[in-house]
């Protein structure tokens, strides 16, 4: 492979939408930002100046990072933030990946404005494992506040109530004809008739799920999380906030006389008010030779699920497979050293005396897992395990099991209240590991985008109700399982992943909505080195930045 080299320089820009203009923070004065492209193979180097007066660190979410754990960038997991002024460079080489990811700042909310596409080509003359398409489209969702974020987390964390939910949804930055003051915003994909186009999806959002569809178009799927699937047809796609999802889109032969409407809106179970807000795009055919104007009206519309539909949810997750053939085999591991049982879910904690909280039950909104609400430290996790000063810092005693075994899908138990904490699990180098996520029903069955950093983890199971370790393992899928970084646990149900530790380093895990993160829906996986030379991680680059 090669190296590959990017500049990203953090600066506010003025950007208008639905009517309103305000600055935000972005990479080069670009929203949403640019793309990052690369083989398989390659290294990457992205360059990263914060000229704003926040703290910064990206990440490059879903890139497996084998030993090269510094370079990932979570906030105080794996690295302290780049401050006002200062330097870091990100350097990681692909390996064994191909596909769509995408990167984002990992501090506080910042990633609302700070994203972009990833895009991995296969290595050279190595072709797809589908038909090759004419254009390649990143489509990427985000989410748009008229407020400042930075003020709607700080203003929910001190009053413990649901942060205010995002005034609109985009289509790679644009909200689209639905929102007041925004038609001119109408991101347009222009095609031609006869042709297949691979759209690349990206759910950069925030703090929602989304149901996606294209009207009178059907899609198929042909990867997740920057691994091939079996193929499959599907009208709409459902996609969490962390989920990429590689779809073709096969074009009419003929000319249509219309435009077709491409829009997204949530997929919701949880208990808070959520933006019930539809984006769109527009699908527009060129102009036909003979007639070269399209007819603007009518628009087509896509009907897509209602908000709760977890019924299609739950079936469209089934649907994906990995390839498991002979070029892409699913080396997942048959047998399991390490056995977890998380519960994530809501809860709730005791205000200080002089914080008057308004949440439920005038106490504050926290999250959890095992009934552990994760605290940041306030220096880097990967720095304390490498230089062995955890003292302080953390603690090697996260739960493998709930504190107490109740029927999470049932009523809540009375006491809802979370600990807290800066506890990690330690895996033995190489260990094979799995985790049952169960979602609790406390405050609300809520279905939960979990995503792992540094693996690729295979969705052995999934059900509703609670899991059941006598029976269920029987039904595991060890053949064709997906393969990702990001599962939606079902709401009022469990899924199940496996994983080989193979990368030594420090591994943020957490709920990808970004309110669950801050209320510490959130851990770590602290992976020990192997005994040979290439199975441990290299010291820190010498510009790792400093708490
Ligand atoms: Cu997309 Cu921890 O991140």
């Amino acid at each position: 492979g090669i190296t590959r080299h990017y500049k990203f320089d953090i600066k506010l820009q003025t950007v208008t939408r639905l009517c309103q203009t305000k600055s935000i923070v972005t990479v080069n004065g670009q929203f949403p930002g640019p793309q990052i492209t690369a083989r398989e193979g390659d290294t990457v180097l992205v360059k990263v100046t914060n000229h704003v007066q926040n703290n910064i660190t990206m990440h490059w979410h879903g890139i497996r990072q084998l030993r090269s754990g510094w370079a990932d960038g979570p906030a105080y997991i794996t690295q302290c933030p780049i401050q006002t002024g200062q330097t870091y460079v990100y350097k990681f080489t692909i390996t064994g990946q191909r596909g769509t990811l995408f990167w984002h700042a990992h501090i506080s909310w910042l990633r609302v404005t700070l994203y972009g596409p990833i895009v991995i080509l296969p290595k050279r003359n190595i072709p797809y494992p589908f038909p090759q398409p004419h254009k390649e489209v990143p489509i990427i969702f985000g989410e748009w506040w008229k407020a400042n974020t930075e003020t709607v987390i700080k203003q929910a964390l001190q009053t413990g109530r649901a942060p205010t939910v995002s005034d609109a949804f985009t289509i790679n930055g644009l909200p689209g004809p639905f929102y007041s003051c925004s038609a001119k915003d109408t991101f347009k994909l222009k095609v031609t008739p006869g042709k297949t186009y691979l759209l690349r999806l990206i759910n950069a959002a925030l703090n929602d799920e989304l149901f996606f569809s294209i009207a009178n178009h059907t899609l198929t799927v042909v990867e997740a999380d920057a691994i091939y699937t079996k193929p499959f047809k599907t009208n709409i796609v459902l996609i969490t906030p962390g989920q990429t999802t590689n779809v073709l889109l096969k074009t009419k032969h003929q000319h249509p006389k219309t435009s077709f409407l491409i829009s997204a809106r949530p997929y919701a179970t949880g208990p808070a008010p959520f933006d019930n807000t539809t984006t769109a795009a527009i699908l527009e055919y060129d102009h036909p030779s003979s007639n070269n104007k399209t007819t603007k009206l009518p628009l087509l519309k896509p009907s897509l699920p209602k908000f709760n539909d977890t019924i299609f949810a739950t079936n469209f997750n089934k649907k994906i497979r990995s390839l498991a053939n002979a070029k892409f085999p699913a080396n997942l591991p048959k047998t399991v050293d390490k056995k977890f049982f998380f519960t994530v879910g809501l809860g709730l904690s005791q205000c200080s005396q002089n914080q008057k909280c308004q949440g439920p039950k005038n106490m504050k909104f926290r999250a959890s897992i095992n009934n552990v609400s994760f605290v940041l430290p306030s220096t880097a996790l990967l720095q304390a395990h490498f230089f062995k000063q955890s003292a302080g810092v953390y603690t090697t005693d996260f739960p493998a099991n709930p504190p107490v075994i109740f029927n999470y899908t049932g009523n809540p138990p009375s006491n809802i209240m979370v600990n807290s904490g800066t506890k990690a699990v330690v895996l033995p180098f190489n260990a094979k590991v799995e985790v049952v996520l169960q979602d609790t029903s406390i405050i609300g069955a809520e279905s939960h985008p979990l995503h792992l950093h540094g693996f690729n983890f295979f969705v052995v199971g999934q059900g509703f109700g609670n899991f059941d370790s006598k029976r269920d393992p029987a039904k595991f899928n060890l053949v064709d399982p997906a393969q990702r970084n990001t599962v939606g646990v079902p709401s009022g149900g469990w899924v199940a992943i496996r994983f080989r530790a193979d990368n030594p380093g420090v591994w943020f895990m957490h709920c990808h909505l970004e309110i669950h993160t801050s209320w510490g829906l959130k851990m770590a996986w602290i992976v020990m080195d192997g005994k040979r030379p290439h199975q441990k991680l290299p010291p820190p680059p010498a510009d790792l930045p400093k708490c």
